[in-house]
């Protein structure tokens, strides 16, 4: 099965964070689409096609003005839905000055996209990710993008043995390379399950600073990833030997959410949004300053990996590749999203 490069779009994608919106407008390209990002006067988030239907210039390079959003080079004035509701010198507005708008949603700090069919019933579903917004649960999050086509993250997130030597120090150790991994696809949602289980292996740093646990440790790492944006890591660590309770309390170990929003942007570039949610330490902000800290380092250690790979394919038309046992996760991902794009081949790209 070869990596797709088309977009299935009928879906949810993380465009931004709620703090990377001030009081200007922001621009994203989420699967090839120019978007800008503003609030309008109530504070709600509107999403428009980053096109100023009058001469073209990006509506991003304008300014939020009463909560609408004004072209920076002859004014024409929208509203948070696109319609015109101002142009110099001109009483009568024509309806072609107006400009599309996109379903938005919102989990946590997460602001979602929708750019496919807007009469898709999953418009009206957005992504369930508890944990970045239930008490008990401290959650930090970034951004970093990456220079790389959104199906070398997605192969990258699917196979964690990459962890053992890539983020070696971090939190790769020689058990998580070793250790055989199980794959299952759940049909009805479209869902990929890789799961790890390692028992009395070395605790990594990224825990040991975090948690305080020392080696050896159990440590389980179940992935649950519907494609493209929505990854999450279960991770949980344990002092060796110790298991969840039968009525499922698990008070000893350490449970880390660890989601990744797999956003393309461009045919080669992709918005690699992270965030780690916790239910250890929430209130310690020496965890949240050392484990951001990690984090980065890892998410940076991925961005430029994965950057040199874009680079070695962009240099043949021909893509050719090895699978193994390791790649299961990543092959059913894209089996997921290659019956994704056969479900909506008129949007795809
Ligand atoms: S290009 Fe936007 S107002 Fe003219
Ligand atoms: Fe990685």
């Amino acid at each position: 099965m070869t990596m797709p490069t088309e977009l299935p779009t009928n879906q949810w994608f993380v465009i931004a964070s709620v703090d990377e919106l001030g009081d200007g407008p922001l621009a994203r390209t989420v699967c090839g689409e120019n978007i800008v990002l503003f609030r309008d006067a109530e504070g709600t988030l509107a999403a428009l096609v980053d096109r100023c239907p009058h001469r073209n210039y990006p509506l991003s390079l304008g300014q939020v003005v009463d909560g609408q959003l004004q072209c920076g080079y002859h004014g024409l004035t929208f509203s948070s839905s696109g319609t015109c509701v101002w142009a110099p010198n001109q009483s009568r507005i024509p309806s072609s000055a107006s400009v599309a708008s996109y379903p938005l949603c919102q989990t946590g700090p997460w602001i979602w996209v929708w750019i496919g069919d807007p009469t898709h019933p999953g418009v009206a579903a957005p992504p369930v990710l508890p944990w970045l917004s239930e008490p008990g649960w401290a959650v930090l999050h970034g951004m970093e993008p990456i220079a790389a086509r959104y199906g070398l993250l997605v192969d990258n997130l699917l196979d964690l043995s990459h962890e053992t030597f890539l983020h070696a120090g971090y939190i790769g150790t020689r058990e998580v390379a070793a250790t055989p991994i199980e794959t299952e696809v759940d049909d009805a949602t479209g869902t990929v399950r890789v799961s790890r289980r390692m028992a009395a292996v070395e605790c990594p740093k990224f825990y040991s600073e975090t948690t305080g646990m020392t080696s050896p440790i159990d440590r389980w790492q179940d992935i649950e990833y519907r494609p493209i944006c929505q990854y999450v890591l279960h991770s949980r660590i344990a002092p060796a030997g110790v298991a969840p309770a039968l009525d499922g309390s698990d008070p000893d170990a350490a449970h880390l959410k660890i989601l990744y929003a797999i956003t393309p942007s461009t045919a080669g570039t992709t918005l690699d949004f992270w965030a780690l949610c916790r239910n250890f330490s929430v209130d310690d902000e020496g965890v949240d300053e050392a484990m951001a800290d990690m984090q980065r380092t890892v998410v940076l250690q991925d961005v430029e990996a994965l950057a040199h790979v874009e680079r070695v394919l962009g240099q043949s038309d021909v893509v050719t590749e090895v699978s193994l046992k390791i790649d299961s996760g990543a092959l059913a991902a894209r089996r997921v999203i290659g019956r994704q794009l056969e479900a909506e081949p008129s949007t795809a790209k």
